[in-house]
């Protein structure tokens, strides 16, 4: 048995070895992506942790999670706070695609806009990933809205930040996107990009991304009408998403829309906003 374990082990070059994440270690990392981002990982996590965070391991030449955690847990190594910033790129789930829930874009349109016509509308996309949700806002706004606009992206994830200022997508990201606006909006590439799109420089000019944390966001950020807090919650235990709704709210302007994910409920988190409808909220009344 033995002997036939090592033969196997053998076959395998030394790169696609897997080091092993125990139970404790797992539990370590868990606490400390709670701290740092307020997400809850759930215990069968523990496989995707493992894979998502081994290539690093190998490129840090460490031999165990043990030590990964010790350096994203340090105060004190100088590499500690670019490797935090790696796990949680490494460690946050960013699926997200153009028009995702679109009936929230018709509400938009039908029920936000004409409140706000002749005005500025200030619009917030509060973990935007990749920047598909903030660029569907700005086709509908570019198209719609009888004012001016602006809309911020916000994502703890740097990495997507940095993919969501370019707004260059995989042609297939293009599906979902209504064809007039992918007509006026998008930008095909050619030659070596043409299996890409570009959003236009009109709309990205107009579109902002930033990284922040939702648990401790910067005083610094505005004010917004319009707020998409959408399939984040479902990370978030029930005092995170307190924390992060409260921190939201202090940043909306009075009669301002909050709309989260479909899936998402605001029931037991805050008695600040009014439902309107599923995953529809306002704070207070616009005068
Ligand atoms: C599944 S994506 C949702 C993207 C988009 N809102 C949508 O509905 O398609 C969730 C995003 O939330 C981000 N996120 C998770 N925790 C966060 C936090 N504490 N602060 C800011 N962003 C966070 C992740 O990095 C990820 O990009």
């Amino acid at each position: 048995m033995g002997v036939k374990r090592n033969m196997a082990e053998s076959l395998w070059p030394e790169s696609f070895q897997q080091i092993p994440l125990h139970e404790a270690e797992f539990q370590l990392i868990c606490q400390w992506l709670y701290q740092a981002a307020g997400i809850r990982l759930a215990p069968n996590k523990k496989a995707l942790v493992a894979s998502r965070l081994n290539g690093r391991l190998r490129e840090l030449e460490f031999t165990s999670f043990r030590r990964y955690y010790e350096l994203i847990s340090s105060n004190q190594d100088a590499q500690a706070p670019s490797e935090r910033q790696r796990a949680i790129d490494v460690l946050t789930t960013n699926e997200t695609f153009f028009f995702r829930e679109d009936s929230h874009f018709s509400f938009i349109r039908e029920n936000v806009l004409p409140l706000f016509r002749g005005q500025h509308l200030k619009c917030w996309s509060a973990a935007s990933s990749t920047g598909e949700e903030a660029y569907t806002l700005a086709m509908v706004l570019a198209s719609h809205h009888q004012g001016s606009w602006q809309i911020i992206g916000t994502d703890i994830n740097a990495e997507v930040i940095e993919k969501a200022k370019k707004g260059v997508y995989p042609m297939q990201r293009a599906e979902n996107i209504p064809k007039p606006y992918l007509h006026q909006y998008c930008l095909k590439g050619t030659g070596e990009k043409s299996l890409q799109f570009k959003v236009s420089r009109e709309l990205r000019s107009q579109v902002e991304f930033r990284h922040a944390n939702l648990q401790q966001l910067p005083e610094r950020l505005g004010s917004f009408d319009l707020v998409l807090l959408r399939n984040v919650m479902i990370y978030f235990d029930q005092s995170s998403k307190q924390r992060v709704v409260s921190n939201i709210i202090r940043h909306m302007n009075v009669g301002g829309f909050l709309l989260i994910g479909h899936a998402e409920s605001l029931t037991g988190v805050t008695d600040q906003v009014s439902l309107l409808q599923p995953s529809v909220y306002r704070l207070g009344r616009k005068s």
